[in-house]
């Protein structure tokens, strides 16, 4: 049977939308949260980077999952239900390689897919009832850690949590720090954490990814302009702002920035305001870490997880760690 909750709270989400806005372009440098890049055009743009050739990321984690889904799911049991959680479901391809093997091999499972985009999971669900008809699902829309701590792990059910694709790359390192600890105190001791990062490695096949032929992670940043001018009645004109991606391989960051070509000035009816702009001034958008093995198991060691396996693809730009709460 195809059993579907969904809990949703879309005001909160607007006025959280509403209030970051205003609070990043009134900062010095602006700035504006990645998380708002999906929304409806902002998911399908998504589909578009996975498939792109100079973006490894998906293909180097599909290619873990597929060859390990045994070895990683084996270590949950058989004859005991759990829930197979998922932050940032996304349109969840990578995670239908886990899903068929459970189904196959018999588990007593929920899948439970969270993520902050109503239509990403609204696609996802009919999707998932389409190839597998018998899985029982659950989607929350929301923030991850809204969502977590909302009513999900009332039960004595374990939980195996799945966050991948490295997402926890566009996190600040407070907000990493942050992220672990919030998901340490509501997960259950025993409880395990599938984490997907992306490792450092040759510069310019980084840098690639960000800054791609077809310049769909150009209009990927550039949407979220589009949102504003849609969502908050503004007048952006996208036209006047280069997307600028840089990597800096010291500290193993991609960022990405939206320049202003000349000077402006622009209306955000919605929020009552104008956003001046210099020319050359830069609205940055979003942060991509990239990880050493090192940083991986320092992460680990201060949240208080406990390592118990990783996996790697064969050319090792991507890891995916498993960790136990103890
Ligand atoms: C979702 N996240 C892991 C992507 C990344 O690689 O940081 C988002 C992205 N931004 C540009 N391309 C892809």
């Amino acid at each position: 049977m195809n059993s579907i909750k969904e809990i949703s709270r879309p005001t909160t989400l607007q006025s959280s939308f509403m209030k970051d806005v205003k609070l990043g372009l009134t900062s010095f440098p602006k700035y504006l949260p990645s998380k708002y890049f999906y929304d409806k055009k902002g998911d399908e743009l998504f589909r578009k980077i996975m498939e792109l050739p100079e973006y490894y990321l998906t293909r180097a984690e599909f290619e873990i999952l597929k060859n390990y889904a045994e070895e990683i799911m084996g270590i949950m049991s058989k004859n005991e239900a759990f829930r197979l959680v998922e932050l940032g479901a996304g349109d969840g391809m990578k995670t239908k390689v886990l899903l068929k093997f459970l189904l196959r091999a018999g588990y007593d499972f929920t899948y439970v897919p969270i993520d902050i985009s109503k239509n990403a999971l609204d696609l996802l669900q009919e999707d998932i009832r389409d190839e597998f008809p018998s899985l029982r699902i659950e989607t929350v829309q929301g923030e991850y850690l809204d969502a977590l701590s909302r009513s999900l792990f009332k039960d004595d059910q374990s939980s195996f949590v799945l966050f991948l694709g490295s997402s926890i790359g566009n996190f600040s390192i407070d907000e990493t720090e942050q992220f672990f600890n919030e998901l340490y105190k509501t997960l259950k001791p025993g409880d395990y954490l599938l984490t997907g990062w992306d490792l450092q490695k040759n510069p310019h096949i980084i840098l690639d990814a960000y800054n791609d032929s077809q310049g769909v992670t150009r209009d990927f940043n550039l949407n979220l302009l589009r949102r504003i001018n849609k969502d908050l009645e503004a007048n952006f004109d996208l036209s006047n702002f280069s997307h600028y991606p840089v990597y800096d391989p010291e500290m193993g960051l991609a960022k990405s920035y939206l320049v202003a070509n000349s000077a402006a000035t622009y209306r955000i009816e919605d929020l009552e305001m104008t956003v001046d702009f210099e020319a050359g001034e830069a609205i940055f958008m979003e942060i991509s870490r990239k990880y050493t093995l090192d940083d991986i198991f320092n992460i680990a060691d201060i949240s208080g997880f406990r390592h118990a396996n990783y996996w790697q693809d064969k050319k090792s730009y991507f890891i995916d760690t498993l960790w136990r709460r103890t």
